[in-house]
């Protein structure tokens, strides 16, 4: 069966990304910042093991992929993210803040799709995915606002690209998701979208994904979105 790494995989997206891809008999490799408090996703199955990932910590990512070395990864979800602030205006810009949110949606995916290239390069389906969102999009903005978290997924989503065009030649498909306003800790109650339905739909998006789709970004439903 394939075999597939999520990070941020202890609550939300990512543990429902888990918790399917374990029902349908994937090897799963879950990554937690504390895997010790990871029970829900601990109960998802026999062939998930939970690693410990902090994405503010680059270390971490090396420990990971030393952990990982010699394992195929047929599949990578970049998943794990922050808000960062929803208040934050232009005319108090919290430095710090933004840096954070920088480290965890943007600079990190990238590190980790670095280390994780060896694992990806024995796999069979080579599909690296970010969890990014439509608030990312440059070409979709007329609401404004939110400024930490749209520019970190607009550079991973640039990132994504580049890693797309980088590595097309090695049959790597590099793809950006958009799960839609989705009721997690980080949607909110008020969300349209459960979980399951959301993950349902990005898998179907990603089981699709062939080398002609490689540096698109999507929405869950599958329609195009514009960077
Ligand atoms: N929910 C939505 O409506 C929505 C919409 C668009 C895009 N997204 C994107 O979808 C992805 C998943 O979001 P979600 O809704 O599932 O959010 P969530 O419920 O808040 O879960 C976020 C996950 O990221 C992990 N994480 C945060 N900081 C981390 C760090 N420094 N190192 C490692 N892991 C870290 C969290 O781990 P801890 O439990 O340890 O904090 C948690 O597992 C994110 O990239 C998000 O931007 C979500």
């Amino acid at each position: 069966m394939p075999t597939v790494l999520i990070t941020g995989a202890n609550r939300g997206l990512g543990l429902e990304f888990a918790r399917q891809y374990a029902t349908d008999g994937w090897t799963v490799y879950a990554t937690a910042r504390k895997p010790e408090e990871a029970a829900e996703l601990a109960a998802c199955g026999p062939d998930l093991s939970i690693h410990a990932l902090d994405l503010k910590d680059s270390g971490s990512i090396r420990r990971l992929a030393a952990d990982l070395a010699g394992k195929p990864l047929d599949l990578v979800i970049a998943n794990a993210g922050v808000i960062g602030s929803r208040e934050m205006l232009a005319t108090e810009v919290d430095e710090a803040l933004f840096h954070e949110t920088f480290q965890v949606n943007t600079i990190a995916p990238l590190e980790l799709a670095g280390a994780l290239l060896p694992n990806l390069r024995l796999g069979q389906l080579k599909k690296l995915v970010c969890i990014s969102s439509r608030l990312g999009s440059i070409g979709y903005n007329a609401t404004g606002g939110q400024y930490p978290y749209r520019a970190s997924k607009a550079a991973l989503n640039m990132i994504w690209k580049c890693l797309a065009v980088d590595y097309a030649k090695e049959g790597i498909i590099a793809a950006a998701i958009s799960p839609g306003w989705v009721r997690t800790d980080m949607g909110g109650d008020g969300a349209p979208l459960d979980p399951e339905t959301s993950v349902t739909n990005m898998r179907r998006v990603i089981d699709r994904l062939t080398p002609a789709e490689n540096g698109k970004f999507f929405e869950h439903m599958g329609d195009e979105l514009p960077w």
